[in-house]
C-alpha cells in the first residue's frame, strides 16, 4: 500500500539538508538513503555540474579547468539551496570556498560527513572518476587534505561520523541530530 512518507515535515525540516565531507566520506550514498528516509528529493551537486556542461567532471577538469569546475558548483549549490527542503549530496572540495561555506551556512542545515583515513581510501580506490585523486598518490592526498580541510568542515552544523557503521545506522544517527538540532534551534 501505497504511504506518504513526511518524516521532515514531522521533524521540522524547513530547508535543505546539506551533506559535506571529504571525497569517500559517503555523501551520495549516505544522502540518497536519507532523502528516501525523510520523503525528501535528492540532488547531487556533482550530477547538477555534469549535467548543466554537458560531461563528466574528469572531463571538465581535463579539457577545462579545476577553476571553471568550481565557478560551476558554487552556481550549483546556490540553485539548489533555492529547491527549498532537500537533501542535498556536494563535492568534497565545495565547503573549502568560503563563498559556498557562507551560502551552505545560511540556507541550509550542514552535515558533515566524517570518516577515517583509512575509509576513504578505501572507498575512492573504488573508482577513478575523481580527477583531483588522479594526481598522485591517493592516500598521501587524502592525508593532506584531511590536514587542510578539517577548519572548514567543523564550522558544519552537525557532525555525524561515517565510518564502521551501516548505512542504516549512518542514516538514523543524522536524523536523529537533525531532531536535536532543529529542537535547540527552535528554542532560542
Ligand atoms: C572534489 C570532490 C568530488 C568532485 C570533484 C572534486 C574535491 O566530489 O566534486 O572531483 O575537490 O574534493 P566527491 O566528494 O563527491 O567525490
Amino acid at each position: 500500500m501505497y504511504s506518504f512518507n513526511n518524516l521532515y515535515e514531522k521533524i521540522g525540516i524547513n530547508k535543505p539538508v546539506v551533506l559535506v565531507g571529504m571525497m569517500g566520506a559517503g555523501k551520495t550514498t549516505i544522502g540518497f538513503r536519507l532523502a528516501k528516509k525523510l520523503g525528501l528529493p535528492f540532488i547531487d551537486t556533482d550530477e547538477m555540474v555534469s549535467k548543466t556542461v554537458g560531461c563528466s567532471i574528469s572531463d571538465i577538469f581535463k579539457y577545462q579547468s579545476e577553476q571553471y569546475f568550481r565557478e560551476k558548483e558554487l552556481e550549483a549549490i546556490i540553485n539548489a539551496l533555492q529547491i527549498g527542503p532537500s537533501v542535498i549530496a556536494t563535492g568534497g572540495g565545495s565547503f573549502i570556498s568560503d563563498e559556498v561555506m557562507a551560502e551552505v551556512l545560511k540556507g541550509g542545515i550542514a552535515v558533515w560527513l566524517r570518516a577515517p583515513l583509512d575509509v576513504l581510501v578505501e572507498r575512492v580506490s573504488r573508482k577513478n572518476t575523481r580527477p583531483i585523486l588522479e594526481r598522485g598518490d591517493k592516500k598521501e592526498i587524502l592525508r593532506q587534505q584531511m590536514e587542510d580541510k578539517y577548519t572548514k568542515y567543523e564550522n558544519a552544523h552537525i557532525t555525524v561520523d561515517s565510518d564502521i557503521l551501516t548505512h542504516y545506522h549512518v542514516v538514523n544517527t543524522i536524523v536523529t541530530k537533525l531532531q536535536q538540532y532543529i529542537l535547540k534551534n527552535s528554542a532560542l
